[in-house]
């Protein structure tokens, strides 16, 4: 029998990862997996201690092989964290088991996402809205990697999981 393919959510922080991931899972009844969320459980510390405490290079390389390991498997939505993409090794993981959509988001739209959180160790810094545009800008050619790309800024969770079940299902409904 054919296995299932992952269902794979890229994008920056705030573009809707782990919203549409819950969703998905609900709609198609498959497991959700948040990568930050094993990361830190695994380390028994949240994600800014990890950074703080071990640093972004120690985070990367946990990161990592949690890619490789869920790339083994099946029937998985799986949410990665914001910087996943920077290595080009884990899009070529995460696609040979998954299909692969970017969520991306209007800069202002990522602001207002964000504006009451505080655990994202990378936007913890005086001037968040210039660091988030400086971070889009830098990390643009990195997402735009990604297969399928959808624009969650004017759009509800829902309408986004509509249109990645359509494609997941055959469909196109992307780029
Ligand atoms: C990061 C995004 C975060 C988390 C870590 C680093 C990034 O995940 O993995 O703080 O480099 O963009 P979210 O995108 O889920 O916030």
């Amino acid at each position: 029998m054919k296995s299932q393919k992952n269902i794979v959510l890229f994008g920056f922080m705030g573009a809707g990862k782990s919203a549409v991931a819950a969703a998905l899972g609900k709609r198609l009844g498959l497991p959700v997996v948040e990568m930050d969320a094993i990361i830190e459980e695994r380390e028994g510390i949240s994600i800014s201690r990890i950074f703080s405490e071990k640093g972004e290079g120690y985070f990367r390389i946990r990161e990592r092989e949690l890619v490789r390991e869920l790339s083994g498997k099946a029937g998985l939505i799986i949410a990665t964290g914001g910087g996943v993409v920077l290595d080009p090794d884990n899009i070529r993981d995460l696609g040979e088991t998954g299909l692969l959509i970017c969520l991306r988001a209007r800069p202002p739209v990522i602001m207002k996402r964000v504006e009451e959180e505080t655990h994202r160790p990378l936007l913890e810094v005086p001037d968040r809205p210039a660091v988030i545009r400086q971070k889009l800008e830098a990390r643009r050619p990195f997402y735009d990697r990604i297969d399928h790309q959808i624009d969650t800024s004017d759009l509800t969770v829902a309408e986004v999981t509509d249109r990645i079940i359509d494609i997941y299902r055959g469909g196109t409904g992307s780029r």
